[in-house]
């Protein structure tokens, strides 16, 4: 199939795909000698005083992590899966409601935008698809120019999602930034893409894939901006492999779910940075390694590989991206166990690429 330029799945040539769709998310937008984000579609949006964050499946990972990027500016902000923001929309205030779609075309999301809507929200869309009705319905519609994703599973288009959440929050952040701390953030988006090319030519995940296959259950822990990656981990993980498999917040494990930590569940444990988050999900690295788990780090340190039995590496840097190269590691993973079991990896049983019933 020439559609998928040599490689054997969708999935795996949208992996790879990643930093030239990275690039073209930035293209035009960035200035970064200057410290300016020029978004032109979103002229005459004013900074919200709070953010609700509505999305589904990957895209509320998204979510979860465009929150903590508001936080960083002081903005208030929420994510709600769609499904749960439609049956009951929480108080609004004068909060814009953001709706992450890749598709644009998700029942659940549509529903949760109208809602909003409806009671006087304004709305955002973030979406890959021009045109797409949820781009049509709302007052405002940032693309992130991943291009068109094939496989059911979002792998480009989640990387997409991170940088269009870090554009869209500094472009929002008016003189809460300073010029120069503005010129650092822009400066690591720049290089983003270049290190994604880093992590795809040096990935060790296939030889991981196949050394931890056959477990009773794959967990996948992170805390602060790696926490969503964790869960979107464990959600690629299931999609295509057919695996049990968990995500969770590092610091969450040993409040019941550690009971099934056994031998036979490799833990992925996401660790990056030297500050104190780091340390304390090492904590929890300990806790699972006593029970006699199998770790494996993604991680910028090699301090962190002493304690694990492998490790998938990323480049170091800012804390800010890492999870955006965390994830690639995370997606290979899965591709690499889904392809050793034979799985449909590009369709995978049950699923559609969106979902457009509630
Ligand atoms: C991700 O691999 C899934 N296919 C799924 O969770 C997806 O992200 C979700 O259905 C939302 O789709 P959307 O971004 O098009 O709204």
């Amino acid at each position: 199939d020439t559609g998928k330029s040599g490689y054997d799945h969708y999935m795996l040539k949208e992996i790879h795909e990643q930093p030239r769709a990275l690039r073209q998310c930035l293209s035009g937008r960035v200035d970064e000698r200057r410290g300016e984000v020029t978004l032109s579609e979103l002229e005459g949006l004013e900074t919200p005083s709070a953010v609700h964050l509505v999305a589904c499946g990957t895209s509320y990972h998204a979510a979860l992590y465009g929150v903590q990027l508001f936080h960083s500016l002081g903005i208030p902000a929420q994510a709600f899966l769609a499904s749960e923001y439609a049956t009951g929309v929480p108080p609004l205030g004068d909060s814009l409601v953001v709706g992450i779609t890749q598709s644009g075309e998700t029942a659940d999301t549509l529903s949760a935008l109208r809602e909003a809507r409806a009671r006087g929200a304004r709305t955002l869309a973030v979406t890959n698809v021009v045109g797409s009705t949820a781009a049509r319905e709302c007052d405002y519609a940032l693309y992130i120019r991943a291009g068109p994703e094939i496989g059911v599973a979002a792998t480009k288009t989640f990387s997409s999602q991170l940088v269009s959440l870090n554009l869209l929050v500094e472009y929002l952040a008016g003189d809460q930034r300073s010029s120069e701390e503005r010129r650092a953030v822009l400066q690591t988006l720049r290089d983003l893409p270049g290190r994604v090319q880093q992590v795809l030519d040096e990935s060790m995940a296939e030889e991981v894939a196949a050394e931890y296959l056959g477990a009773d259950g794959y967990f996948f822990i992170g805390r602060g901006l790696n926490y969503p990656v964790a869960l979107e981990g464990a959600l690629k993980f299931k999609e295509i492999t057919y695996e049990h498999a968990e995500g969770f917040a590092a610091g969450e494990l040993k409040h019941g779910t550690l009971a099934l930590v056994t031998e036979n569940t490799p833990v992925f444990a996401v660790v990056t940075g030297e500050d104190a988050p780091a340390k304390k999900t090492l904590g929890n690295v300990r806790e699972v390694e006593s029970r006699g788990a199998p770790v494996i780090a993604v991680t910028d340190d090699d301090q962190i590989e002493r304690y694990a039995d492998a490790s998938l590496r990323v480049p170091s840097g800012s804390a800010r991206v890492a999870p955006v190269l965390v994830n690639v590691q995370l997606q290979l993973v899965a591709y690499w166990v889904a392809n050793a079991l034979g799985r449909s990896i590009d369709k995978p049983r049950n699923l559609a690429k969106s979902v457009t019933v509630e």
